[in-house]
Formats: C-alpha cells, sequence, structure tokens
C-alpha cells in the first residue's frame, strides 16, 4: 500500500494509510525498555545486535554517526559512551525525549524517515546506523529510503542496519510456525531479496543473521 502525505491546517504533514502511525510509538515509550528486555520475538538477540552494531561502526571518539529511529536510545548510548559526535531521529517525541534524558550530549531532531531530511541534518557521516526501524517500511520505501542516504555518507562511510530479518521467506516461515500467537505480521527484511536491490543503488551489501529473527546489514558505496 502506498502511503500518503496530507498537509493539515497547521501545515503539519500527516501520513495517510499509515501502518504503523506515530501515534502509537508515543504511546509505547513509557514501556518500551521492558519490552526489549524480554528477549523474547520479536527482539530475540536484542542486545546483541546492537552491541554488534557498535562494533561494525568501529566505535571511537569523535565519530559522526547518525542514527535513525533512535527511539529510548538504546542503540545510540554505544556511541554516547565513546565521546561520538551523535546525531538521533525518530518522529516520535516521546521515544526522543527518553532518548534525551538518557543521552544529555547528543543531538536530537524530530523527523519523519519517509519525508526528507531536515536541514539540521548535515553531511557527511561517518556512520548511518539504525535498529529494529525499517521493518516498519515496505521493501521499495526501505530501498527509497536508503538510496536518499547515500549522499549524506562520508567517503568510506558505512551504513549499518539492525532489524528483524531473514535469510529468506522459508526462514521467516520456520520462526513463524515456532512463535505461534507470538507472532506479527510486518515487514520483516528477506535478505535474498534486499540484496540485489540494495546492490542496485550502487551499495556493496554484507549481512549477518545475528540470532533466529534479526539480522545485520552492512552497506558501503
Ligand atoms: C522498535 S523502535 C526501535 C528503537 C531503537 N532504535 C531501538 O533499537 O531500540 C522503532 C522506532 O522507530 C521509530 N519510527 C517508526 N517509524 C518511523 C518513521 N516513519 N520515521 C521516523 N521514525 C520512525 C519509532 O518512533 C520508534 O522509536
Amino acid at each position: 500500500m502506498q502511503n500518503k502525505l496530507l498537509y493539515n491546517d497547521a501545515g503539519n504533514f500527516m501520513i495517510t494509510n499509515d501502518t504503523f502511525p506515530r501515534s502509537e510509538f508515543d504511546d509505547w515509550a513509557e514501556t518500551y525498555d521492558l519490552s526489549v528486555s524480554t528477549n523474547k520475538f520479536p527482539f530475540t538477540g536484542y542486545k546483541t545486535v546492537l552491541k554488534k552494531i557498535a562494533n561494525l561502526a568501529g566505535v571511537k571518539p569523535r565519530l559522526r554517526v547518525l542514527d535513525l529511529g533512535t527511539g529510548t536510545g538504546n542503540l545510540a548510548i554505544r556511541f554516547a559512551r565513546s565521546n561520538c559526535d551523535l546525531w538521533c531521529t525518530d518522529f516520535s517525541a516521546a521515544m526522543l525525549e527518553k532518548a534525551r534524558q538518557k543521552i544529555p550530549s547528543a543531538h536530537f531532531v524530530l523527523n519523519d524517515l519517509r519525508l526528507d531530511m531536515p536541514s539540521e541534518i548535515q553531511s557527511p557521516f561517518d556512520r548511518v546506523v539504525s535498529a529494529y526501524v525499517f521493518h516498519h517500511f515496505e521493501l521499495d520505501q526501505k530501498i527509497r529510503i536508503l538510496g536518499k542516504l547515500i549522499r549524506l555518507l562520508a567517503p568510506r562511510g558505512r551504513i549499518i542496519i539492525g532489524d528483524i530479518s531473514f535469510h529468506d521467506l522459508r526462514n521467516l516461515e520456520k520462526v513463524k510456525i515456532m512463535e505461534g500467537d507470538n507472532w506479527e505480521d510486518e515487514f520483516y527484511w528477506l535478505a535474498d531479496e534486499a540484496i540485489p536491490a540494495l546492490e542496485n543503488l550502487g551499495f556493496k551489501v554484507e549481512y549477518t543473521q545475528v540470532s533466529s529473527c534479526a539480522g545485520i546489514f552492512v552497506l558501503q558505496v
């Protein structure tokens, strides 16, 4: 289903047909950290995924890092601890407020990833990272968003995306059966269909399956 942008009287955008509206994430902000601490589907291996993203990013002081869909800041804080120049975006003000409480040193920008990046987000970034966000978008939207990020990357920059992801549909189906009532249908990554689409954008892609339902994509131009 295509999302459609509309503007209300105040000039603020609304997206119609929105499968995952901003208000849902605002409501979730208070209990989000509890949800991820269960280590159950869809967050099986959550902490390992965040740790591996930071390792793959080669976290070090002054690295310029953009975290997309920061949520309550659980990935971002790993970069803040190493004194990175950290920029965090999310479309949920309530989520960003939670992150701001954990990481006062970071820059926070309210933004819907389906729209253009706001002017505060100035390239170049050494790393663009994201965890558990892109499964809210269909594949063509994932690809559209990632294509627009290329211009934000510094030379030899990398995009590192950890998310709910499977090698292919067969693996997804196995986990779906195993999880039974816990399963929810969202736009989970299938590496075998995403990799060719990402390569078409000009990325070199490496994919690693991290847990039964999570994987990490490393993208380099
Ligand atoms: C499951 S949480 C992940 C949060 C955090 N990255 C983590 O790993 O814990 C998904 C986050 O993506 C944000 N998000 C979802 N759709 C978005 C969109 N269209 N634009 C910007 N942020 C979005 C939500 O507000 C939420 O904070």
